[in-house]
């Protein structure tokens, strides 16, 4: 609901007490909830999760403001590989903890599944084994956004984690690679439901961050890229001599850091780093949606928002389908520490008694 439907709303129903209630959350809530998630999942079971969460995130961003950005990364990837379910978390996965041979555009960040485990043992301390990995993923990159400068929004909760992971090829096949054009992405994105303005505003996650040289060298050689800014171009030759050069450079160069609307300008300047991202301001589909994103952040900051909380519904795992997982990295199941696992339940049903 924006603001002046919000208003007309109001009027309508000014009578009725609940009113007031609906649109003090309309701005914050702007996607509907499709896929059995909850507002208020946690609120008697775990109150103070995204407390806890917040709290430890930013001495980890103190340390190190890059972490955000492999956390932001780390849900889009969970999200897109068989649906936001914990499993790019599990040992194993294509792009996961263990992972040594993934190629760079499948890497995560190592730290990033270490941070989730240690948010995951907090709250677990805290609460007991309620929270779901795949939830704190969710409520991770939500906090990795609006500590990076960008916009605070509630992230529905009750995710539940699953059992299986993809292997190498399904994630490879679900995840839209950086030499895709705007044509291609939009054909791959639609079969998850996600349209234009949702491609667009997702794809403004890269305005923190960074990549490898392999995900852009194709349009720095054998030939440049037309479309790309000479002078950036000739700096981005500088940073990977070659096509396997293993260096890695920032994907907004504007402000790398921040989560803000730079990602857009660097487009309408010809500075984005992959074909992904620059195909976007050279589609007409896409184009004015860039322009608009580049000059009104508020604008950008509210799509953003909708679209990650329509992302991150994606073949959601809820009620008594998955599990809670004592451990990201590994089921249930596997988890030779199990029993203790078990054990530490009990104390912490009793303490609650
Ligand atoms: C639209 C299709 C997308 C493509 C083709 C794509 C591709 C990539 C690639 C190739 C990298 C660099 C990997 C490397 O070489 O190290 C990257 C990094 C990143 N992506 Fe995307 N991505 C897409 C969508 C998204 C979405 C939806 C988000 C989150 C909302 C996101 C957030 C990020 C972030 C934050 C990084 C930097 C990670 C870091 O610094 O560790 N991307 N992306
Ligand atoms: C759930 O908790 C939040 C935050 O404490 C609070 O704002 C909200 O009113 C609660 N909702 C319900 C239905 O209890
Ligand atoms: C994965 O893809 C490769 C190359 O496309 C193919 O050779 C291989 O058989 C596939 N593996 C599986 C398990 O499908
Ligand atoms: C990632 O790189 C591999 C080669 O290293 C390539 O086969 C694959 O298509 C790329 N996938 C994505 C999603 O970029
Ligand atoms: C986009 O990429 C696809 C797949 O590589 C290709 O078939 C198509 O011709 C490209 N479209 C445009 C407009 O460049
Ligand atoms: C890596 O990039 C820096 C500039 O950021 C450049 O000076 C250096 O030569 C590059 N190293 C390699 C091995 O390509
Ligand atoms: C990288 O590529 C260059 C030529 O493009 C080649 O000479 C060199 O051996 C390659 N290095 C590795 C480690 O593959
Ligand atoms: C920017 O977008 C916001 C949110 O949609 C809107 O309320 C505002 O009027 C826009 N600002 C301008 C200057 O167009
Ligand atoms: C979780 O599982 C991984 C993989 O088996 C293991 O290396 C790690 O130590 C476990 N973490 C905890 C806190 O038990």
């Amino acid at each position: 609901m924006d603001s002046a439907n919000c208003f007309t709303y109001l009027l309508l129903i000014s009578f009725l007490l609940v009113g007031s209630w609906f649109c003090a959350i309309g701005a914050q809530r702007s996607a509907p909830i499709v896929n059995g998630l909850s507002w208020t999942f946690y609120n008697s079971s775990c109150p103070k999760v995204e407390s806890i969460i917040r709290k430890q995130l930013k001495k980890v961003f103190k340390e190190d403001i890059g972490q955000a950005a492999g956390l932001l990364r780390l849900h889009f990837h969970d999200c897109f590989v068989q649906g936001c379910d914990g499993s790019v978390l599990l040992d194993g996965s294509a792009s996961g903890p263990s992972e040594q041979e993934a190629p760079p555009n499948l890497s995560l960040r190592k730290e990033a599944f270490e941070i989730i485990d240690d948010l995951r043992e907090l709250v677990h301390k805290g609460c007991g084994r309620v929270v779901s990995c795949a939830d704190i993923v969710a409520i991770a990159a939500r906090d990795s956004v609006f500590l990076s400068g960008g916009p605070d929004y509630d992230v529905p909760l009750g995710r539940r984690d699953g059992l299986t992971f993809a292997t190498r090829n399904v994630t490879l096949a679900s995840l839209p690679a950086p030499t895709s054009n705007t044509s291609s992405l939009l054909t791959s994105l639609a079969t998850k439901n996600l349209d234009a303005t949702d491609v667009a505003a997702l794809s403004g996650g890269h305005t923190i961050g960074i990549s490898h040289c392999s995900s852009f060298t194709n349009r720095l050689y054998p030939t440049q890229d037309p479309v790309m800014d000479k002078t950036f171009a000739n700096n981005l030759k500088q940073i990977c001599p070659t096509t396997n050069s293993t260096n890695t450079t920032v994907l907004d160069i504007r402000s790398p850091n921040t989560f803000d609307n730079k990602y857009y300008v660097d487009l309408m300047n010809r500075q984005g780093l992959f074909t992904s991202d620059q195909d976007l301001y050279t589609d007409s589909r896409t184009r004015d949606i860039v322009k608009n994103f580049a000059v009104n952040e508020t604008l950008f900051f509210e799509q953003f928002v909708a679209s990650m909380i329509k992302m991150g519904q994606l073949s959601v795992l809820t009620g008594g389908n998955g599990e809670i997982r004592a451990n990201c990295s590994v089921r249930n199941s596997d988890n030779k520490y199990m029993v203790s696992v078990v054990e530490e339940d009990l104390e912490s049903l009793s303490e609650l008694k």
